[in-house]
């Protein structure tokens, strides 16, 4: 999103449930976020030093802190280790708002992770912000470990998505004494269904908002192996998937029934606004899908944008995948629903492969982003994850998958309408900051998904010289013009960058002690 919030609270008055509310007297980090702060890296690109003062961030752990002291050695460059020390601790230092307990089951933590500059918490951005501490993760009962934050942030979406399961953004939840954020570019949406505004910041149906709680819930699974946790007693989390099929499942049902009536769409948005992207055509329903195809329509992209059309190929690439991935830890609750998902997954999988592939006059066989069953298609990739290209990240197909291949060599090239080139950044971009803007996102995705050391040392040299000397990664990046970007705090943009070093470190270490000057 790239509007920013005038804004409420993050520094909150102390209360006794608020577990990371930070002195008032810190500065505020939408604004420490733009200024070049002292000391400076002492490479060529002087970046900034970015992170809170020790007291001022919202919540720390030692194995983060850890994996920085190391890489202060293992990264030879300064402004390399530089970006890195500033963006991968990120989420933790600015945006756990809040981390407490349930005022009906004490045993039910939360956590509140808020976006960055804007003031709520996103399912997909908060799975993906913890993401990056995937690799730390490990089984441990304590509220102060990295483990906790997974747990409160499982609970805290399941507790979102039972109640408004077509939402994407949310508000703090009550125990935490932190006040909703108005949101004024929804106040006059029309939606259905309804939904509360003391809950919900805003609700534009994504399925991969959906996938979202799957993936953190998968992720946190597969490094703990907390069986118990799921199946805590008054815990929801099986609840929560059902809630997550049965939504998923009526949004298969195509526009039209087979004797020509109308099925009624699930889900409506229309918004008051002048730009295309906010809004969907046909009294709020979107264009027209096929029955029967086996995807699940989405109604906006992880962008936040509009489908252009609704069986949106890498949101159901994510959720066959995570649905799937869930059955294991669903066949410990119960054996039929975990059969059940995973029979969902597979017709999902069987569908996109069907109805979600097309034939390029020069690339060949590849994936589209956006197809409607009928034969329509939208071929282009947006920056944004899920993309196509972020494929294999999502554990959907391998690297070498020859059809991914073909879709790779589209995405990266001129014949991506969205594909952003110039002096500056060569990246993905997408319809949300526009044509010209590249998305740092988008490179790095592409070297999540690269095995090629020039291609991910040249990409490495991108990200470090375009951040305006400010040594965080932005949203997107003019590029031409490395001075005009935008969002100087989006948290899981910098989570992604951390990411990648710590994936570059697994698997091409040689690569951490170039020189990038
Ligand atoms: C299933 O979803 C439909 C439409 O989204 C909703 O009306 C219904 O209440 C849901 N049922 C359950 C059991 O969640
Ligand atoms: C982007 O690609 C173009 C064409 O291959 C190349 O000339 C340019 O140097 C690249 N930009 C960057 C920042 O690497």
């Amino acid at each position: 999103m790239a509007l920013s919030m005038s804004g409420l609270i993050f520094a909150v008055i102390l209360s006794a449930s608020v577990a990371t509310a930070i002195p008032a007297d810190c500065p505020k980090y939408e604004q420490a976020s733009g200024n070049v702060n002292p000391p400076l890296s002492e490479g060529k690109y002087s970046l900034a030093y970015q992170r809170p003062e020790t007291r001022c961030r919202t919540f720390a752990v030692p194995e983060v802190e850890a994996v920085i002291e190391e890489m202060k050695t293992e990264i030879v460059d300064p402004d390399l280790f530089r970006l890195f020390e500033n963006t991968f601790p990120n989420t933790l230092d600015t945006t756990i708002s809040w981390k407490g307990f349930g005022e009906e089951d004490p045993d039910e933590e939360l956590t509140f992770i808020r976006t960055g500059d804007i003031n709520a918490m996103w399912l997909r951005d908060s799975a993906n912000q913890l993401q990056s501490y995937k690799p730390l993760l490990r089984a441990d009962p304590s509220p102060d470990s990295l483990a906790s934050l997974f747990r409160g942030a499982i609970n805290l979406q399941g507790r979102y998505i039972r109640q408004s399961p077509h939402c994407n953004a949310f508000q703090p939840p009550p125990e935490s004494g932190l006040e909703p954020e108005y949101n004024s570019w929804a106040a006059t949406d029309f939606v259905v269904p309804r939904f509360s505004k003391s809950v919900v910041f805003e609700c534009k149906y994504e399925l991969d908002s959906l996938a979202a709680f799957l993936q953190l819930s998968h992720d946190y699974f597969s490094r703990t192996g907390d069986a118990a946790f799921f199946g805590r007693p008054g815990g929801a989390w099986a609840s929560t998937v059902a809630v997550i099929m049965n939504t998923t499942s009526e949004l298969l049902r195509g526009t039209y029934a087979s004797d020509g009536t109308l099925n009624r769409s699930p889900f409506l948005f229309e918004r008051k606004s002048n730009k295309a992207s906010e809004t969907t055509s046909n009294e709020g329903a979107g264009a027209p899908v096929r029955a029967d195809t086996g995807i699940v329509r989405s109604f906006f992209r992880p962008s936040d944008d509009a489908c252009v059309f609704q069986l949106f190929v890498p949101a159901n690439m994510m959720f066959a995948r995570y649905l799937d991935a869930c059955a294991d830890i669903m066949v410990e609750l119960d054996g039929g629903t975990a059969d059940t998902m995973r029979g969902f997954a597979e017709v999902v999988r069987v569908g996109i492969e069907k109805y979600g592939r097309v034939e390029h006059r020069e690339f060949g066989e590849m994936y589209a982003y956006e197809v409607d069953g009928f034969g329509s298609h939208n071929l282009m990739d947006d920056a944004n994850i899920p993309s196509l290209l972020s494929a294999p990240m999502l554990g959907y197909l391998d690297r070498d998958d020859p059809v991914y291949q073909n879709t790779r060599r589209f995405i990266l090239s001129t014949e991506n309408p969205y594909f952003m080139f110039g002096p500056v950044l060569n990246a993905t971009g997408g319809p949300h900051i526009g044509p010209g803007m590249a998305w740092p996102m988008g490179l790095l995705v592409q070297l999540l998904t690269s095995d090629d050391d020039t291609e991910i040392e040249k990409g490495i040299r991108q990200l470090l010289s375009s951040t305006s000397s400010l040594g965080l990664i932005h949203e997107s990046v003019n590029s031409h013009d490395e001075k005009k970007w935008t969002r100087s705090w989006f948290a899981w943009a910098n989570g992604l960058f951390g990411q990648m070093i710590l994936d570059v470190r697994e698997r091409k270490p040689h690569l951490l002690r170039l020189r990038y000057q």
